[in-house]
């Protein structure tokens, strides 16, 4: 069972938010071939059942749906489970700015060669491919396309997979990736453009300003709203979660942390923080366990709120 330190809310009954045209519209769960380099992942999600069961399924199918079913759906295990954890993004509604990193005990998201395979254990990838099937869009900086030439998809649970957003001002991302090769839509941003004329249907070029190099991460955003993208996960590395972060534009923040020490590498959350603790960012909160891995959710939304109410 999680630890959810703060009540789930329930609003059965919700329309759902999911767009249905266009390139917000659900992708359909591809089921696409997993990287070779995955194998360990995709032989332990091939072991347990792609599709929920019982009423983990319930829950599951309702929430994906954008509804929060009452409680008494869920009769303990595992659809209590999904229901306290993720009943809360569901219930926020079609506007909702998550960001996730799964990081070290001393704070690093890869080892310093990149390597990133893997940080967290096999929950927290599960757990990551349900918020990636509960958004809308899924927010990458380059460096992390470069580094683990992920799809982004949908591949351990049922759900669809949401469009995927590369950010790469200087238009550096590898043209072998395999996002830019194949499954559902990606938008790679830009800064003035890319000059690509072969690229495949699914990918459409985004242009951006960036005045200073990078993009405003409320840009990002309205760009991807303009779109009828309004669920977004921000998904790594640490720079882009860490400048999404010191933009003020996050809801909440999921940190996975390992018991795992790497003692150099690549960086989590960095920003400029405070001088005095007094001054520090200290959200409410909850935590619940994903195997060895203990995660953290911050409500910055609500510690905004808290600031200007
Ligand atoms: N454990 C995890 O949860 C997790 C998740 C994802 C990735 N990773 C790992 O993280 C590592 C990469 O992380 P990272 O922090 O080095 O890099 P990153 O965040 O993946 O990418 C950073 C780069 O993306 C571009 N970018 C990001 N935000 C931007 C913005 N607002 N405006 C313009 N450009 C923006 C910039 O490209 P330019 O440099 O061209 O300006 C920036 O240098 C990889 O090793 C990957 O395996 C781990």
């Amino acid at each position: 069972m999680p630890e959810a330190t703060t009540p789930v809310e329930t609003t059965a009954g919700a329309q759902s938010f999911r767009p249905t045209t266009g390139v917000g519209a659900a992708v359909p769960d591809e089921d696409d071939a997993a990287p070779e380099d995955d194998a360990s992942f995709v032989a332990g999600e091939n072991a347990a059942p792609t599709r929920d069961e019982g009423d983990g399924g319930t829950v599951w199918r309702a929430l994906l749906d954008g509804r929060v079913p009452p409680a008494e759906v869920a009769r303990g295990g595992e659809g209590a489970e999904l229901l306290a954890r993720y009943g809360p993004l569901v219930a926020a509604g079609p506007r909702l700015v998550l960001a996730q990193l799964g990081q070290s005990l001393d704070g690093f998201v890869a080892a310093r060669t990149g390597d990133a395979r893997h940080v967290t254990g096999e929950e927290d990838r599960r757990h990551l491919h349900r918020l990636r099937a509960l958004v809308d869009a899924v927010v990458v900086g380059v460096s992390t396309v470069a580094a683990d030439d992920c799809l982004l998809t949908v591949r351990s649970v049922g759900g669809p997979s949401p469009v995927r957003v590369v950010l790469d001002p200087r238009a550096r991302a590898p043209r072998t990736a395999r996002l830019l090769a194949e499954g559902p839509p990606v938008l790679w941003c830009v800064a003035g453009g890319a000059d690509e004329p072969a690229l495949p249907p699914h990918v459409e070029v985004v242009s951006l300003p960036a005045p200073s190099g990078a993009f405003a991460p409320a840009d990002v955003l309205a760009a991807l709203a303009a779109r009828g993208l309004g669920r977004v996960l921000v998904e790594g590395g640490g720079r882009t979660v860490s400048a999404f972060l010191a933009a003020g534009v996050l809801d909440r923040l999921l940190v996975t942390t390992a018991p795992l020490l790497v003692g150099d590498g690549v960086p989590g959350l960095r920003f400029a923080g405070a001088d005095r603790l007094a001054d520090a960012l200290r959200p409410p909160a909850r935590r619940f366990a994903l195997g060895e891995d203990s995660c953290l959710e911050l409500d910055l939304a609500a510690a905004r709120a808290a600031r200007h109410p």
